[in-house]
């Protein structure tokens, strides 16, 4: 663990509680992003079946990060909203079908399900903060023309955990396809597809996986992935890839028929280094360590008697701590006042949030806590 913590080199002036948003990289990551410029510069593409291996390590990490049985199962998109538009606009739907989903999820995970009302299927949102018990109100949803239930494994603005141990095994038992917004999750909490078994899971580098924006995992279970209707094609989907002379063609049989051109490289080598530092810290330890800041945060805001809007119960949670204070209207202007001084968080779901990952110090919550409660008295 502590050779982890020395991958990390924030300002000392900055307090950043913010891996919901955007991580910051390691330093073995910013390497791998040098190395890369300096390599193009000299050698151009010379050592391009360097990079190719680079790639497939990236996608042989992200297997082993949620439990797929080969890296052939893993697509690189370019976001999380990619990902879920190419499933969204992949299915077969029918009229008068319907997604059960959550009415306060981050927009990627609303918009893209209404914009399939044109097809006259409906989204049928639960209300989160109407539900003691969401994994059965989700399925209570459910009726016999559901196809898909769509979710964020962690909502991003309360940081609400699902069960998706539950939700899967219910899925599978009546038919629906399941579908895991894993971006608040993924590289905070470990995650095993035999154990939560989704048809499709996906995520983008920058939160808790400490990466770079713009490369996403895209995982869809092999025996779907004929059925996804493709809407983007080029050399690169192919299963013939390369062979540039030949006029017939097939998609890939594997998840590279849902990449249509070049990959990402750039992002590939930043992408592979972050998840080779999560890898070598083990996600046990990892979430270990979050629980400690997340239960530590939880100490200091009861303390203080600000108001949590997150859950309490550890199952319930990952790293995402949201809370109010009381007296305050405007917490948009705490939040301005906050990162005026230095202190890296988000205003969402009605409050602050804090969400620290297992290399932030613990001093670094004390300070941003009583810096709430200062602010809070002069806004
Ligand atoms: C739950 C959730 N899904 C999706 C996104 C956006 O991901 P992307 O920019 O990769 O599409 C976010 C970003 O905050 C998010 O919190």
């Amino acid at each position: 663990m502590n050779a982890s913590l020395a991958e990390f080199n924030l300002s000392p002036d900055l307090l950043h509680l913010n891996h919901a948003a955007v991580g910051p990289w390691p330093k073995r990551t910013s390497d791998a992003v040098r190395r890369f410029a300096e390599e193009n510069t000299t050698l151009g593409s010379n050592r391009y079946p360097h990079w190719q291996a680079t790639e497939q390590r990236l996608r042989e990490r992200l297997a082993r990060l949620i439990g797929a049985a080969s890296a052939d199962d893993i697509a690189l998109a370019k976001s999380t909203s990619e990902a879920l538009s190419v499933i969204a606009h992949g299915l077969d739907w029918q009229p008068g079908d319907n997604i059960v989903g959550i009415a306060e999820e981050f927009p990627s995970n609303r918009i893209v399900w209404q914009s399939l009302a044109n097809q006259d299927v409906e989204w049928r949102p639960l209300k989160l903060s109407e539900s003691q018990t969401p994994e059965d109100d989700l399925l209570a949803l459910c009726n016999p023309r559901t196809r898909l239930l769509a979710v964020s494994w962690v909502q991003y603005a309360r940081g609400r955990r699902l069960n998706l141990e539950r939700l899967g095994n219910a899925c599978r038992e009546r038919g629906i396809l399941l579908c895991i917004d894993a971006i608040q999750g993924l590289g905070a909490l470990p995650f095993n597809l035999s154990r939560m078994p989704a048809d499709f899971v996906v995520a983008d580098a920058h939160k808790w996986m400490l990466g770079p924006e713009g490369i996403a995992l895209f995982y869809c279970r092999p025996e779907l992935r004929p059925k996804l209707k493709l809407h983007q094609f080029g050399w690169h989907m192919v299963e013939q890839m390369g062979d540039f002379d030949r006029t017939d063609w097939q998609a890939a049989s594997s998840a590279r028929r849902f990449e249509c051109g070049s990959p990402n490289m750039l992002g590939i080598h930043a992408f592979e280094a972050s998840l080779s530092l999560l890898e070598e810290t083990g996600l046990d330890q990892i979430e270990q360590a979050i629980k400690e800041r997340i239960d530590h945060l939880i100490e200091l805001i009861d303390a203080q008697g600000f108001e949590l809007l997150s859950p309490r119960a550890p199952e319930q949670r990952a790293g995402i701590l949201t809370f109010q204070i009381p007296g305050i209207e405007d917490h948009q202007a705490l939040w301005r006042a906050l990162m005026s001084q230095n202190l890296l968080c988000a205003a969402r779901g009605g409050g602050i949030r804090f969400s620290p990952h297992f290399h932030t110090p613990m001093e670094d919550l004390e300070q941003a806590v009583a810096l709430a409660a200062e602010q809070s008295r002069t806004i």
